[in-house]
């Protein structure tokens, strides 16, 4: 009896300092995982947003680059990480690609996560090096014919977007290149302006800057209508690769278990970011765009993952480019 009545003060004790953690959080500083290298485009937009959002909770946003396997390192890092409200994570596409591109994935990405918001959706530019022979789309695809097995395509490993864009765009144009894998877009890039591979399918979160500099060469724009950060790109389909779309989205998430209180306060906190003039008028900048409020649900987060997960798996099936 002793010991059923010590059992009991002890579980409640453990069920009080429990709440008494949550009604406090956050009381120290939180890590948002970003899947890929520092400095490339996930990194930008995790960076952007974790600084406003460090002053809207009262503790600093940490950003940890766990790079590797397209994301998926990350993603499994995550999904494994103590439920305490402390490490969420952000990721893009590659959410919603991993399932069909490895034989063997370590998580679930709709049952091993908590979901927190969307945040931004991002256009892709395709470039090439700087002295790329080649103008325009047109010329573009009549030099990477002619010269296939002297072209090196740039990315971020298979998972990444730029992994995906550039499947997409080789099939649409019929061609097999050299793919070169990066652990982010930001290394690939400096792979581009060095002349060490050609070209690249990469978000305008780190390419308008390039762009603007004259430091890489654009061939156009992958969204379905022209993007305001570069109003003389002319989009893709628009020049002839019918119906070529790719855009990247970002969502945040939690391991499994985080405690619903915490995900509602830190969904605030991305929600309140997405508001800052400061958020906006950067990613305005970069051409990323903010996903509608309404849109910004844990619920909203879980369909989209559904519907992506659902749309890209018979595309990477076709492309038929796997890992285990
Ligand atoms: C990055 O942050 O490096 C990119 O999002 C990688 C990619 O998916 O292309």
């Amino acid at each position: 009896m002793q010991l059923k009545r010590s059992l009991i003060g002890l579980l409640g004790v453990a069920a009080a300092a429990f709440a008494h953690a949550q009604a406090n959080w956050p009381t120290k500083p939180i890590t948002l995982v970003v899947p890929f290298a520092a400095g490339g485009p996930t990194d930008v937009v995790a960076r952007t947003l974790g600084a406003s959002m460090s002053k809207s909770l009262g503790q600093t946003v940490v950003i940890e680059n766990k790079l590797g396997a397209g994301g998926t390192v990350a993603a499994n890092y995550v999904a494994k990480a103590a439920p305490d409200g402390y490490t969420f994570f952000i990721h893009h596409n590659g959410m919603a690609t991993a399932p069909a591109l490895y034989r063997k994935l370590a998580f679930d990405p709709l049952k091993d996560f908590e979901f927190v918001s969307q945040a931004v959706e991002v256009p892709m530019t395709m470039l090439a090096r700087k002295d790329f022979p080649a103008n325009n789309l047109q010329e573009m695809v009549a030099y990477i014919k002619a010269n296939q097995s002297k072209i090196n395509l740039a990315n971020a490993g298979l998972g990444a977007v730029s992994q995906l864009c550039g499947m997409m765009f080789q099939r649409a144009i019929g061609v097999q290149l050299t793919e070169v894998p990066f652990q982010g877009t930001a290394p690939a890039m400096n792979a581009l302006l060095g002349g060490q591979v050609d070209v690249m399918c990469d978000q305008t979160t780190q390419t308008v800057p390039q762009i603007k500099a004259g430091n890489v060469k654009l061939y156009g724009v992958t969204t379905k209508n022209r993007v305001k950060v570069l109003p003389n790109a002319p989009t893709l389909a628009e020049q002839g690769l019918k119906d070529f779309e790719v855009v990247v989205w970002h969502g945040i998430y939690a391991p499994k278990g985080t405690p619903k209180p915490i995900l509602e306060r830190m969904n605030t906190a991305v929600r309140t970011a997405l508001k800052d003039p400061d958020v906006i008028k950067r990613m305005d900048d970069l051409g990323a765009e903010i996903v509608p409020d309404a849109t910004n649900t844990p619920d909203a987060l879980h369909k989209w993952l559904q519907s992506e997960i659902n749309k890209w798996g018979p595309v990477i099936k076709a492309g038929g480019k796997f890992a285990d």
